[in-house]
């Protein structure tokens, strides 16, 4: 693990050549919370969230450590907001060659504008190959939030980049055995973050048919064990919650 002892950035490789960057931070009301970024090393690299801007400084800090930033070839990330992508300008300015990919729904939104390098613009269920890893996208519209909504699969490692979805808060490993779906519950009846729609249980269902073995989580501890059945069971409480009473 190396970690910047001012900002407590820290790293660890997960799932043989992915990296996790870890910030804590501290919420408004004292609550723990924390912010992950995913770095994919192979020949052509892929960082999935850049973190918001004024992140920059300690997120490329640390991927300048594992790999130099001008070899990054690929800029993704779950959906629109700054924590995903608030630094993508800054990371295509200082590496050439990357490019941002994404569906494409984001890219008409918001992306074709918001760029300052036209992004790639990603059909469902596209592979995009790094060198060995094979990065799937799959469009989750609304899953956990907004219309570009997606996530990334490496099916060489079966590692599900699930971004916001069972986003928990705490100060916890990099990786647990324990419990991801009770924390996600008690995160969500705090935030209310999720789009709770007819279609939400469905969409997280297909996830779990794709028998992840790691899921790459945004916000909390990542996990290695019971995949797929813990994004079962989120759907099923999200299907509860959507039903009318
Ligand atoms: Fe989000
Ligand atoms: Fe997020």
């Amino acid at each position: 693990m190396i970690t910047n002892a001012q900002s407590g950035t820290n790293i660890h490789e997960i799932a043989a050549g992915i990296y996790r960057i870890n910030t804590p931070v501290l919420l408004p009301d004292g609550l723990h919370f924390n912010f992950n970024q995913y770095l994919i090393d192979d020949e052509a690299p892929l960082l999935f969230h850049t973190g918001p801007r004024r992140m920059f400084p300690l997120v490329s800090e640390a991927v300048a450590r594992i790999l130099p930033l001008a070899r990054l070839r690929w800029i993704a990330f779950g959906h629109v907001e700054s924590d995903e992508c608030g630094a993508m300008n800054e990371f295509l300015a200082v590496a050439p060659r990357a490019e941002v990919a994404h569906g494409a729904i984001g890219c008409m939104v918001s992306l074709d504008d918001l760029c300052d390098r036209p992004p790639r613009k990603l059909a469902d269920g596209e592979v995009i190959d790094l060198g060995g890893r094979r990065v799937r996208h799959i469009d989750t519209p609304h899953v956990p939030h907004n219309w570009e909504a997606r996530v990334l699969f490496e099916e060489s490692t079966a590692t599900l980049f699930c971004g916001d979805l069972l986003t928990h808060t705490g100060d916890g490993p990099a990786l647990t055995d324990g419990d991801v779906v009770g924390p996600a519950l008690e995160a969500e009846a705090l935030f209310h973050a999720t789009a709770l729609a007819p279609a939400t249980a469905g969409t997280i269902r297909r996830l779990a048919d794709l028998a992840p073995r790691t899921l790459a989580l945004m916000h909390g501890s990542s996990t290695q064990v019971r995949c797929g059945e813990s994004l079962r069971a989120l759907a099923d409480a999200y299907e509860l919650m959507t039903q009318p009473r």
